[in-house]
Formats: C-alpha cells, structure tokens, sequence
C-alpha cells in the first residue's frame, strides 16, 4: 500500500481521454468496501457526466474551473438518516453539533480516503475538492436536504506531475506513552 500512499497527488489538470463506467464503478466499490462506525455505511455516491451540471457543481465549488477538465466528477456525500432520525434533524445545515453528526463526517473520510488510493492504484488521478457551502453544493448537485457533502472528486487521466507537497515531519506527530 505504500507505493500508492506515496505517488498520489492531487491533481488538477487532466487529458481529455474519457474514464469507464467501470472504472467509476471499482473506484466507488473501494469506498463501498470501507467501515465505518457501528457498520453504519452512511455513503451515497452520484456520478456526474453532465457538462452543464458539472458546471453548476464546479461553480458552487468556489469557482475552480481547472475541474471541468476530468471527464468524471464523483459526488461523496453521506446520508445522515443512516443514524438520525429525521424528527431529531433533516438537514445538516441546522446540526446543533450533534455527536452522531459528527460520526458520519468521520465515516466519509475514511471512505474519500480509500477511493483516492484506488484512482491511484488505477493509474487515474483526483483532487478532493471540498471548497463549497453545504446548501450551494446540493442545490448545484441536486440533492436532498439530509446529505452532507464530504466531497466533490473530479476524476480523469493525469496531464501533469506534480511535485510532493511537504509534509510535518514524524518527530512532529508522534510521542511513545506520554504525550508531554
Ligand atoms: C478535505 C479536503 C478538501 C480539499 N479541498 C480542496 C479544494 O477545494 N481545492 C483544491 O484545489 N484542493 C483541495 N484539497 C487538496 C489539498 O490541497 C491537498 O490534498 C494538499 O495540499 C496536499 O497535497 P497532495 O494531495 O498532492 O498530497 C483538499 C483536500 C482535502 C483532504
């Protein structure tokens, strides 16, 4: 696995060369794959080909056209119904910071996490885009009121290398037994 940990980057620039259908389909079966707490699976995937919803998404996502390159873009979101009743919430924007909220939030990551890694393994490539109010991306991507939006990956084949960016450094983040 550290071969893929280690050349992944996020990239944003990307040829025009179309992805498959089943491509899409094994890089959302890693995230399918992934756990989560108590099972609890709250991922929900929409693949979007559509040049003028892609538009509409790229636009709510603080305008970052680079990403209408990529032939594909992966909406990640997660169902807060998995573990929320929709008496006690129906939309993310009005969460109280509700600990169950915060556990889907968790559980997406690790989800996005995987599926970067499996693009990579592919031989495509992705940037995890997240720069988007919550109401602005679903009115854009068309979605209900009860998915938070961990992420918008645009996926397609690489059209630059880019360097590793830094990293802190392991002495930085890391104490045996005692953390002072
Ligand atoms: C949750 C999350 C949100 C991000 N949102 C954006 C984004 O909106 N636009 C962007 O260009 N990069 C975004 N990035 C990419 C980061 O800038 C990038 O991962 C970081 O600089 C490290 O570079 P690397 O991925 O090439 O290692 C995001 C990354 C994460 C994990």
């Amino acid at each position: 696995m550290m071969k893929e940990i280690e050349s992944r980057r996020s990239v944003r620039k990307y040829q025009t060369r179309p992805v498959s259908e089943e491509a899409v389909r094994q890089i959302i079966e890693a995230g399918r794959l992934a756990p989560s707490g108590n099972n609890s699976q709250p991922w929900k995937f929409l693949v979007i080909r559509d040049e003028e919803t892609k538009k509409r998404i790229v636009a709510a996502d603080s305008n970052q056209q680079w990403m209408l390159d990529a032939p594909v873009f992966i909406v990640c979101m997660g169902d807060i119904r998995t573990r929320i009743p929709e008496d006690v919430l129906r939309c993310v924007d009005e969460d109280p910071g509700l600990p169950d909220m915060r556990r889907i939030v968790r559980d997406m990551g690790i989800a996005v996490g995987y599926m970067l890694l499996e693009i990579e393994h592919m031989g495509l490539s992705t940037c995890w885009t997240g720069a988007y109010e919550q109401k602005a991306m679903r009115e854009a991507a068309g979605v209900p009121d009860y998915m938070y939006i961990s992420g918008v990956l645009p996926i397609g084949y690489a059209a630059e290398a880019p360097k590793a960016r830094p990293r802190k450094s392991y002495d930085d983040m890391v104490r045996f037994e005692h953390w002072e």
